[in-house]
């Protein structure tokens, strides 16, 4: 939730940072900003609402001009989304300038108290406030600029990631974080800050990742990182995974697209290395270390939102499947302030692509704080969550820009196969026989994703017939229930039209009332134990004139009697289901979301990563 990238050292900041905004979109885009400071100390500050396109329109004829600089595309909290609340905003004497991702939860209080001592806001946000709280410290206490900046820090409760520089010192340069991510690049006598990597990796790959409650300050290109109760710190410096192709589009419209396409591949590499059929194994090293632990299991958690969420959904029936864990799936939101029973005994899994989404974060601390031993399953490599978990997997589904999740789904689904069926084989709940079929079927699922992505042309001309749907409801059982959620997720999120998911026999329970011969019925119709089941289902809605959409199994003929369109992808193990069912949903939400002229990469009022509550 909101994108913050900086630059100091010899080249020009500005071209540095709107690259790096744009990379950053995906955490908001409703305005946008730029401070850039030049050596003889001249501050310019520009920001618009919209997107980084409109900002660069902006200063099309401004002097951009400055070796350092700060950038920001938000993703409004507190304020609207105008010209006035998008950030970098000043202390009130001009000298310092803030960009902030995260809330000040205590906003409202400092600006009161700020208020009374003669501060005028010239913006509603929280940011804004602190810039101004800083300035206050550092004029009552006669401090250092960054001493200013750390005794600010101690009175704010809440979530940030800032930068802030300050007008008299163009060499220098504070971040600092807590809760909200902050990455830090070294190059040759030049730093730079951003949310995460994507901004720094094609000028250095070595980085540092901030911990929370660190202060890094850049000071005539030395780098030091403290702790906000002031203890300095040894940063460690890692090699940054990603390059540089993996996060452009790379000859797709979209990187949603790309990213679909991209599946076979992150498939594969969310379970390479980890597998080994010859003798029936799984290895995850982290997990492993709790191998005592995990036989005696005597109830597993799942906690994590929006598709994440849905991912766990698939992680209960694989648990419950395999391990014979008892599991419960909770939304992070809920769980968190639910005072939820939980001891040392219980196991929690978060699940998150970003592993920065904050209800997911605070539910794991919450579940630690408790005794239990969590475990992460997360794509992005040093992110909030995987630091602060027991152990866990990450997905390997490489950076996901498209704000609507599909490789880290499936990913995620990947992991959590191999983690239930570790589990299994450890608390000896499935036999070697089994376990060596599985895994030899999850070594065909990629190439079994490569055929359902050959629907696409198929899926392009459904879509056409549904793209003025106002409403779609889509059903599933078993391992297609979560399926079906998750397909009408991605059709609302970015094309605008309302979907539901909904178990199919749960269906005459009251959403069968909404079907006519407008409405489209999406139905999760392959051949796994509840074939003839959802085949009744679909029967209900015909009798009701609904149109049918079925995902069948290659080969089923008889679908053909019952469905008004049939989508046939490869026969598979019930349980890889996921894997393949959800391709020709994550491509009919597209056609139909670029059909009605959608922004698919960001759609409206979102963010890929939800830093706030
Ligand atoms: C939907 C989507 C969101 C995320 C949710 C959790 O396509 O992407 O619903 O799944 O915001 O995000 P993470 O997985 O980063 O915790």
């Amino acid at each position: 939730m909101c994108g913050i990238v900086a630059y100091i050292g010899h080249r020009e900041a500005y071209p540095i940072i709107v690259k790096g905004l744009k990379r950053l979109e995906y955490r908001g885009y409703d305005s946008a900003g730029v401070a850039l400071l030049t050596p003889d100390k001249a501050l310019n500050i520009y920001k618009k609402s919209g997107k980084v396109s409109d900002l660069e329109a902006e200063t099309a004829d401004k002097d951009v001009h400055a070796n350092t600089g700060m950038g920001h595309t938000r993703w409004a909290t507190h304020g609207a989304p105008n010209d006035k609340n998008a950030h970098p905003h000043l202390s009130q004497n001009g000298e310092f300038a803030i960009i902030h991702n995260g809330i000040i939860e205590n906003y409202s209080t400092l600006k009161q108290a700020l208020i009374k001592r003669g501060h005028e806001f010239k913006s509603d946000t929280d940011t804004e406030v602190l810039i101004h709280l800083i300035e206050e410290v550092f004029k009552n206490n006669s401090v250092s600029f960054e001493e200013a900046v750390r005794m600010a820090l101690t009175q704010v409760v809440g979530a940030y990631a800032i930068v802030i520089l300050s007008k008299s010192d163009p060499t220098y340069l504070i971040g600092a974080r807590k809760g909200s991510p902050m990455v830090v690049g070294i190059g040759e006598n030049e730093h730079f800050i951003a949310s995460d990597a994507t901004p720094i990796v094609e000028y250095t790959r070595n980085v540092i990742y901030l911990n929370d409650g660190e202060l890094v300050i850049i000071d005539n290109n030395k780098l030091t990182v403290k702790t906000i109760d002031n203890t300095i710190k040894s940063p460690y410096i890692q090699e940054l995974e990603i390059n540089l192709e993996s996060i452009e589009k790379g000859g797709f419209d979209h990187f949603m697209m790309k990213e679909i396409y991209e599946q076979p591949r992150s498939i594969l590499d969310s379970f390479r290395g980890r597998t080994h059929v010859n003798d029936a194994t799984i290895a995850m090293a982290g997990i492993d270390k709790f191998e005592d632990k995990l036989k005696n299991i005597k109830r597993l958690l799942i906690v994590g939102c929006g598709t994440s969420w849905h991912a766990g959904l698939v992680g209960e029936y694989l648990f419950e499947d395999f391990a014979r864990i008892p599991t419960e799936v909770e939304y992070a939101s809920e769980f968190r302030y639910r005072n939820p029973v939980i001891d040392e005994n219980d196991f929690v899994i978060a699940i998150s692509q970003s592993g920065e989404t904050a209800d997911t974060l605070a539910a794991l601390e919450l579940a630690k704080s408790k005794g239990a031993t969590i475990f992460g399953v997360c794509n992005v490599v040093g992110s909030s969550i995987p630091r602060i978990t027991d152990a866990g997997a990450y997905t390997h589904a490489g950076p996901e820009i498209g704000v609507a999740s599909t490789k880290a789904f499936t990913a995620q689904v990947t992991a959590l196969i191999l983690m239930s069926l570790s589990v299994a084989q450890k608390r000896g709940t499935i036999s070697k026989e089994r376990l060596r079929e599985l895994l030899i079927e999850l070594e065909t699922i990629p190439s079994k994703v490569e055929e359902a992505l050959k629907l696409n042309d198929m899926i392009k001309e459904i879509a056409a017939e549904f793209k003025d749907s106002r409403n779609a409801l889509y059903l599933g059982r078993g391992y297609g229930f979560p399926i079906a959620l998750e397909g009408a997720l991605k059709l609302k999120e970015i094309s605008y039209i309302h979907a539901e998911g909904y178990p199919a026999a749960e269906m005459k329970h009251g959403p069968i009332a909404l079907i006519d011969e407008e409405m489209p019925v999406v139905v999760i119709a392959t051949q796994h134990s509840n074939y003839e089941k959802v085949i009744s289902n679909i029967q209900e809605v015909r009798a009701r004139k609904g149109r049918v959409i079925a995902i069948s199994t290659i080969g089923d003929e008889h679908i053909k009697d019952h469905a008004d369109y049939v989508i046939p992808i490869p026969q598979c193990e019930e349980a890889m289901l996921p894997l393949i069912a959800s391709i020709p949903l994550q491509l009919l939400s597209y056609h139909i979301a670029v059909m009605r002229e959608c922004n698919v990469d960001q759609p409206r009022n979102l963010a890929k990563s939800v830093t706030v509550e």
